[in-house]
């Protein structure tokens, strides 16, 4: 049995809409280190998964009318097909409406109950009655409902809590005897200082008051809230509390939980603590890393700036953008994610670096040696010089994904890359080859070219699905001089491969064209959003509708309303009586085109005044973001006709 083992685990994602490329940034950096640990040889297990109970899933599926079982498996349907052209090799893929799952975090709530650890209390929140949720004081927006800006209540509910405060000084303890637990370090002191220093607080860890999520099994209106369920998924899919429980023991406790910054409280606060309940071993680590700041806000509407990453893979190929998305930003930091930077990137490190190096001297190898390297060779002082730094380099690497540091390692291998380019200026092989007499010395070239060509393809691996593959063809590089311990060897490429020739790795992006392109697709997809209608609003009784008086009505007479580019101030005849009425229709029809028009009337609205004028009723007319017109009648019938 393999002694060399690797749990790794990004968090369980929230299937509430598209993905967009920062959330693909845990999910590669993860599957960067299990290649990485592969290749090394250790028998790895990378989990992923979905988090799909809670009341924010449950509403939205209500909105789209669907169940939200139905909901959720549409969703991550997509996340998966996302991670398959990512080409994330994760080992499992857990659903928290897994079956498995769910009866093993019954099964854990209930150790904890029967332990004394979680206990019954009331909850007390503020309740907003049309949306049906709760809200924490500090989640309110100016004492409102930060969805619907509508009053909320304080009210109290039932739940069941689990008691953080008890494990308060085993936590101190555990973190200062385990240095790393927390990384990158600064992170570990917010915790202190801002979390556990104040005093915990024991948690809420189930409602009443929306039904999708795990049952508590003693307690039917309960249902498990959020991070019992969440966090226990890092256990639950290895298959803990199971019949088969052989993962667990293989591979718990994990080697490093992969987390976003806005979550390292849960996963250093409540998961260790709900492992030290369940007497389980701790994870070796938890990383938080930085957020990759996607200009412009939301995804689909963000200004000028493409983030789908399904976009972005099939435009500029999935090893640039994972290359990008682990070397521009270092991993613990927030750093801008824009496309100017992408393309950037694409073009110096990809296009000029390393496409450049691989497509020179393979173009080399066939012009002066008909694509195979000769064996008789002549080595030189200078040869040395690159040699030491080639080698080097896989130790270095090494060193930093051992502690997370992606963009550092990557960094090392270009170092690498630069420095075989400089050996190209060096050695200036164009020279030897006028010079038959220098024919084994430019043998010689070529060949560190191409064993240094060697080295670093085998180094961006687990960076890069796809290059590392097309450069074994290009200069038929044999499987046993693939390993990642061959790198550790010079010399392993054995000279007479042949040489051939193929297209280009990278090719070169105009910045200015494809940027313009960009744009130009963001302005195509915001249009195709004037069709995002808003939802269907909560149903009304009959009762309801016929409290409307609707009228069909006629323009008598209509003006600007002065000192205002948006009211126009009609007179209607409504058969009983003339109104007058102030609508905010001005950018859209002229008062002549509105005189002897019939349109339709709230006839018993509350009257208001705009800009100092009575308006005694509305005029009904459908309108977007770029639209207004105005409701008229099919055929003529009488004013003061009542619409119902
Ligand atoms: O938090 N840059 O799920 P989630 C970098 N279900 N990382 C980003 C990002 C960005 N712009 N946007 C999102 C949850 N992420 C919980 C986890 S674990 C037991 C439960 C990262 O879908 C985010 O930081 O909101 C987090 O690590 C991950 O995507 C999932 O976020
Ligand atoms: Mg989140």
């Amino acid at each position: 049995m393999n002694s060399k083992k690797y749990y790794i685990t990004t968090p369980i994602y929230y299937p509430s809409g598209k993905l967009h490329i920062g959330h693909s940034y845990t999910t590669v950096a993860a599957d960067v280190m299990a290649r990485y640990k592969r290749l090394q040889g250790y028998d790895v297990m990378f989990l992923t998964g979905t988090d799909e109970h809670g009341q924010k899933i449950e509403r939205i599926a209500k909105e789209e009318c669907v169940s939200p079982k139905q909901y959720v498996d549409h969703i991550v349907d997509g996340i998966k097909d996302l991670w398959a052209l990512m080409k994330i090799t994760n080992d499992k893929f857990i659903r928290t409406t897994d079956q498995e799952h769910v009866a093993a975090v019954q099964k854990i709530f209930k150790k904890l109950y029967d332990k004394g650890d979680i206990y019954k209390s009331k909850y007390e929140g503020w309740y907003c009655t049309p949306c049906e949720s709760f809200w924490t004081e500090t989640q309110l927006k100016n004492g409102k409902c930060p969805d619907c800006g509508r009053d909320v209540e304080l009210t109290q509910e039932e739940s069941y809590f689990f008691k953080l405060s008890k494990y308060q000084d085993r936590l101190i303890k555990y973190y200062e005897e385990h240095p790393d637990f927390i990384q990158p370090i600064s992170r570990k002191n917010e915790m202190i200082n801002n979390f556990i220093k104040p005093g915990l607080e024991d948690l809420c860890v189930s409602r009443t008051s929306f039904n999708w999520g795990v049952p508590v099994t003693f307690d039917e209106n309960h249902v498990v809230y959020v991070w019992i369920d969440a966090l226990s998924n890092y256990i639950t899919a290895l298959g803990y509390l199971s019949d088969n429980d052989d993962d667990y023991k293989k591979y718990w406790p994990a080697d490093v939980h992969l987390v976003g910054k806005e979550i390292v409280r849960f996963h250093t606060i409540i998961w260790p603590v709900m492992l030290m309940a369940l007497d389980l071993p701790l994870p070796k680590q938890v990383y938080g890393h930085g957020w990759l700041i996607l200009e412009g806000g939301k995804m689909s509407k963000s200004k000028g700036n493409v983030v789908d990453p399904v976009v972005l893979v099939e435009k500029y190929g999935l090893d640039a953008i994972r290359y990008f998305l682990l070397r521009e930003v270092p991993f613990g930091s927030d750093g801008v994610f824009s496309n100017e930077a992408l393309i950037n990137r694409i073009n110096s490190d990809l296009a000029n670096d390393l496409g450049n190096l691989v497509s020179r001297t393979a173009a080399m190898i066939r012009k002066y040696f008909d694509g195979v390297i000769p064996q008789e060779r002549q080595s030189d002082e200078i040869d040395n010089e690159l040699i030491n730094t080639i080698i080097k380099t896989p130790e270095s690497v090494e060193n930093l994904l051992n502690q997370l540091q992606f963009s550092t390692a990557l960094q090392e291998i270009w170092k690498a890359v630069s420095r075989t380019n400089k050996y190209i200026d060096e050695t200036t092989p164009w020279i030897l080859a006028r010079d038959e007499n220098s024919k084994p010395r430019l043998a010689q070239v070529l060949y560190n070219l191409t064993e240094s060509i060697r080295i670093i393809s085998i180094l961006i691996q687990p960076f890069m699905p796809n290059t590392p593959e097309k450069i074994w063809e290009q200069f038929n590089i044999c499987e046993s001089c693939r390993s990642w311990d061959s790198t550790k060897t010079w010399g392993k490429y054995a000279a007479n491969a042949k040489v051939v020739e193929k297209d280009p790795l990278f090719p070169r992006i105009d910045l200015e064209k494809e940027l313009a392109e960009l744009e130009k697709m963001n302005t195509d997809t915001q249009d195709d959003e004037s069709n995002d209608l808003p939802g269907i609003l909560s149903q009304v009784s009959i009762d309801d509708f016929a409290k409307l008086d609707l009228r069909v009505a006629k323009v008598i007479s209509c003006e600007k309303v002065k000192k205002s580019s948006k009211l126009l101030k009609l007179q209607l005849d409504i058969g009983i009586e003339t109104r007058q009425v102030v609508s905010g229709i001005a950018k859209y029809y002229t008062p002549d085109e509105l005189v002897g028009k019939k349109v339709i009337m709230i006839a018993n609205l509350k009257p208001a005044k705009l800009m100092g004028i009575e308006s005694q009723g509305m005029i009904l007319a459908a309108s977007n973001e770029n639209q207004l017109v105005l409701a008229t009648i099919d055929k003529d019938i009488p004013v003061g006709t009542k619409l119902s």
